[in-house]
């Protein structure tokens, strides 16, 4: 794995959106897996900015909220537009999320749509305070395809504020596995902040286990971490 430690978000930001316009340049039609949350914010919004072609660029989401459709402006596909698609050249019918409204069979749908597309050329990945990454939350086995997960109640309860009633919280959402992550030909991560130094520690210095998901990323053969330095504070 490769390391790039940087002074803050800003700068973590400009290297991530370097590395995906690499990416993007070096192959125009190429499939990217995208993450929602704060950290790549700044990368997207960077990307934004440079003006770059994503006429051709296809696009993979990591996960959704089982419930809410995209109009809903607490999912995922909700986020991806305001965030990047709709600020960029991509044909949105390029751009796949898992249908928070479908049924399960979604998850089979979902890791055919990844095949047929040819695979992911670069998966870029947030990292849960718990070492997280999509919705893999820690357990006692790795899930390799796409599957549904029930969200822990703290989760939940972090949730709510976004909610007219705490019925409406998702309870539960679609992700990818971390098989698919996996078989991504890059994969990326952006982490920025002290809450994320622990994790980022287990993950990194610690054993492959599924009660910290992102560790098996220490398998992958072209894995690349941009942190900044408070992240990076207990490597
Ligand atoms: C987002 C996702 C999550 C986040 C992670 C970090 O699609 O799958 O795994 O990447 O929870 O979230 P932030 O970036 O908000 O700290």
């Amino acid at each position: 794995m490769k390391i790039i430690s940087v002074a803050h978000y800003d700068a973590l930001s400009q290297a991530a959106a370097d590395h995906i316009a690499a990416q993007i340049i070096l192959k125009p039609n190429c499939v990217l897996g995208l993450a929602t949350g704060s950290s790549p914010v700044g990368a997207y919004r960077r990307l934004v900015e440079r003006g770059l072609d994503f006429s051709q660029v296809r696009s993979v989401n990591l996960d959704e909220y089982v419930g809410l459709g995209p109009d809903h402006d607490q999912s995922y596909a909700w986020f991806m537009r305001k965030n990047l698609f709709d600020h960029v050249n991509i044909d949105q019918s390029n751009t796949h999320i898992p249908s928070g409204l479908a049924g399960e069979e979604e998850c089979a749908r979902y890791d055919e749509l990844i095949r047929a597309l040819g695979g992911i050329d670069m998966q870029l990945l947030g990292l849960g305070v718990n070492g997280h990454i999509g919705f893999n939350e820690p357990d006692e086995v790795f899930c390799k395809g796409t599957h549904k997960v029930a969200l822990t109640e703290s989760t939940i309860q972090a949730n709510k504020r976004f909610f007219a009633r705490l019925e409406d919280v998702p309870a539960s959402a679609y992700t990818m596995g971390v098989g698919d992550i996996l078989q991504a030909k890059r994969v990326l991560m952006v982490a920025s902040g002290t809450s994320k130094a622990q994790a980022i520690r287990d993950a990194f210095a610690g054993p492959i286990t599924p009660k910290v998901p992102a560790s098996i990323l220490q398998l992958h053969p072209d894995f690349t971490l941009i942190a900044d330095e408070e992240a990076l504070s207990l490597l």
